[in-house]
């Protein structure tokens, strides 16, 4: 693992003026695994680029009066913007233009010229005139050009073929000695029946009807096809002949590919039968992942259906959606992805689970140790399933990071960060913070909430590598103390650990605000075309004594923790109830319910609060909400929430 050589690589995408949130699934997937690896100490090298040639870019370019080197330079710096932007940390980025890459495809390509592997024929197909295109019967939809849907031609081009029949054969027996080759299995099976069972025809490798590509070199006419131009970028970028770098013994084969599921049977079949007729190493994986979907249907710039992440990381921080992307979605399955889905999974995640424990956890140790905490701990009974969940964190995290499954990785941790919080409720360190004997006890509490951010902040670096930093800041802890091989260890926070509380870490977000903002945002075209809204339809008033599920909607109902209590001064029937109701602030309420509970009853107990009505002054204490009982017979019986339920959500 330490000191191994770990080489990944993304696809090399298509210049685009707009990458959508889909194409930064793949880059930021890649770019956890490139940050997980570099934490265990391997020697990694992140390939990512731009796929330059062919056809339609010459067109793009014309169409824009540039040349197409004018036009690819202008959109690559974009790109390249996005990737900083979302804090992708490549080791080298190619084009498919540099001149050491174009020097190398034109090698390669002659050696399997000289070879035999490719040879000179004619391209017998379909032609589409305007679009200048070749088509195979198959590829038409219903007898017509699928580009502009315009009647085609029978036509010929003198090509050049790459025997891709004659690999059939040793790719099923590759498959077969390396069963893990393409993942998801799934997806192999369908390389199999779908492509190598039916029969694999020789590749047209060369173009002649347009001229933005790489010239075959020995007949000039030739533009290399862009797939041979682009598969090659995995090797030609480690210095693959060509002597602009000299990392090709020390990284190739590469550990794994990452590419979408449409350009798999690219990956796992012709880049392969390259390989072997180059007499190179096979790739040890092709990881084909699964697409984002909008509203059913894939996200892509022709639909005009996607969705911007610069806008998404301006308006919630670039961790936020580094972390959605791989923990709402499986890697190797479709998901579809929603501004609502993405709303709530900061909500509940971010906002209550990670970013509550971090502010309760350092306002605590200010609160109570003014900061420091004191060498003196006390261990108790609710210590040890929380270090021992803490201790086997590194297997599990571990086992799922090897085998790419990222959501699992963080469902893991999140196991951690969420049983931390239970703990402070099991422990109940404002009972403590009550009495000097317990003072020693609620020392070891508190250290054990810090130990515990700590190993999730280890966890969460490759994902979230500024809002690790951020805890890290927080609660006093050392990069020394915070490495992958601290993961396996608990108890290394130094005994007299300084916190700094800081800014909140992820603010909750209003749901129903915020999706209005974001549609403006993404769609602003849309919202200025779009018809004044209808008349909502009338609708029939609801009966006497029965509410709309809109009126009810008006109540805002939140689960919050009591965590302090009291009688309020010569009001028999009144209590005072601090709540933390996972805003980050103190929400304190007024409750008539004296005669039948003790402040003890309540204290660290959860409790449903109506968390939008309006202030009310009783006896000069000012109430902010409600908390919720049940009449019995004229007795007040609070209703009390499960533990697991965490402070802030939403009872609907
Ligand atoms: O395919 N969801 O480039 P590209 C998930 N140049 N992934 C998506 C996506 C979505 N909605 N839309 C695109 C190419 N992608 C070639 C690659 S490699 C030698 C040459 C992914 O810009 C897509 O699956 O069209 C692919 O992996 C990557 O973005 C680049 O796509």
């Amino acid at each position: 693992m330490s000191g191994e050589k770990f080489y990944i690589t993304t696809p090399i995408y298509y210049p685009s003026d707009k990458l959508h949130i889909g194409h930064s699934y793949c880059t930021v997937a890649t770019d956890a695994m490139a940050r997980y690896k570099r934490m265990q100490g391997c020697d990694v090298m992140f390939l990512t680029g731009t796929d330059e040639h062919g056809q339609k870019i010459q067109e793009k370019a014309e169409a824009a009066g540039v040349t197409p080197q004018q036009y690819v330079d202008q959109v690559v710096s974009g790109i390249q913007d996005l990737w900083k932007l979302m804090n992708i940390s490549y080791d080298r980025f190619i084009r498919t233009t540099d001149d050491y890459h174009q020097e190398s495809v034109q090698k390669i390509f002659r050696q399997l010229y000289e070879q035999g592997d490719i040879y000179k024929s004619v391209y017998k197909g379909k032609y589409c005139t305007p679009c200048e295109s070749f088509w195979t019967e198959t590829q038409l939809v219903d007898g017509k050009c699928p580009d502009c849907g315009r009647e085609v031609h029978d036509a010929e081009e003198e090509s050049y073929f790459f025997r891709l029949s004659n690999y059939a054969d040793r790719l099923l027996e590759y498959y077969r000695e390396h069963p893990d080759f393409l993942e998801p299995a799934s997806r192999l099976n369908e390389m199999i029946n779908n492509f190598i069972k039916p029969g694999l025809e020789d590749l047209c490798v060369s173009r002649t009807t347009f001229n933005w590509g790489v010239p075959v070199d020995f007949d000039p006419k030739h533009v290399v096809y862009v797939w041979i131009d682009a598969l090659s970028n995995y090797i030609t970028a480690l210095g693959y002949g060509n002597s602009r770098y000299h990392d090709f013994e020390k990284y190739w084969p590469a550990d794994v590919h990452f590419v979408g599921k449409e350009i798999v049977r690219f990956h796992s079949i012709i880049w392969p039968a390259m390989l072997m007729a180059l007499k190179l190493p096979l790739p040890k994986k092709v990881y084909g992942h699964g697409w984002l979907l909008l509203e059913g249907g894939k996200m892509s710039k022709s639909k005009g259906n996607v969705v911007d992440p610069a806008i998404l990381c301006e308006r919630y921080g670039v961790d936020a959606i580094r972390y959605f992307l791989l923990r709402e979605f499986p890697f190797g399955s479709d998901g579809v992805f929603s501004n609502e889905a993405l709303i709530s999974r900061i909500n509940a995640d971010l906002a209550n689970d990670l970013g509550n424990l971090v502010s309760r956890s350092v306002s605590m140790v200010e609160k109570y140790f003014g900061g420091t905490l004191p060498a003196e701990r006390q261990a108790g009974p609710e210590d040890e399933p929380l270090l021992e969940m803490a201790r086997a964190l590194k297997d599990r995290y571990t086992e799922q990071m090897e085998k790419y499954q990222f959501q699992n990785a963080l469902i893991e941790t999140f196991k951690l960060v969420s049983r931390t919080n239970k703990y402070i409720d099991e422990t109940a360190p404002w009972v403590l913070g009550k009495e000097e004997s317990g003072r020693a006890r609620l020392a070891a509490v508190l250290y054990n909430l810090l130990d515990m951010l700590r190993l999730a902040s280890i966890c969460l670096t490759p994902f979230m590598p500024e809002t690790a930093a951020k805890i890290r800041a927080q609660i006093g802890a050392a990069e020394e103390i915070c490495t992958y091989d601290a993961l396996g260890q608990v108890g290394l926070l130094p005994a007299q650990v300084t916190v700094h509380k800081g800014e909140t870490l992820f603010p909750r977000i209003d749901m129903e605000k915020e999706l209005a903002a974001l549609e403006a945002a993404q769609h602003p075209a849309a919202k200025e075309e779009a018809p004044a809204p209808k008349k909502k339809e009338e609708k029939a008033p609801a009966p006497a004594g029965i509410i709309t599920i809109d009126e009810f909607a008006k109540v805002e109902l939140r689960v919050a923790q009591v965590t302090a209590c009291e009688p309020v001064p010569k009001a028999d029937k009144l209590l005072r109830l601090e709540l933390d109701d996972g805003s980050g602030q103190t929400r304190q309420v007024v409750s008539g319910i004296a005669a039948w509970y003790r402040p003890e009853d309540l204290l660290g107990k959860k409790v449903m609060v109506v968390a939008n009505l309006a202030p009310a002054k009783l006896r000069g204490v000012v109430s902010n909400g409600m908390i919720l009982a049940a009449d019995t017979d004229g007795a007040a019986r609070v209703i009390f929430v499960d533990d697991s339920v965490p402070c802030g959500a939403k009872v609907r």
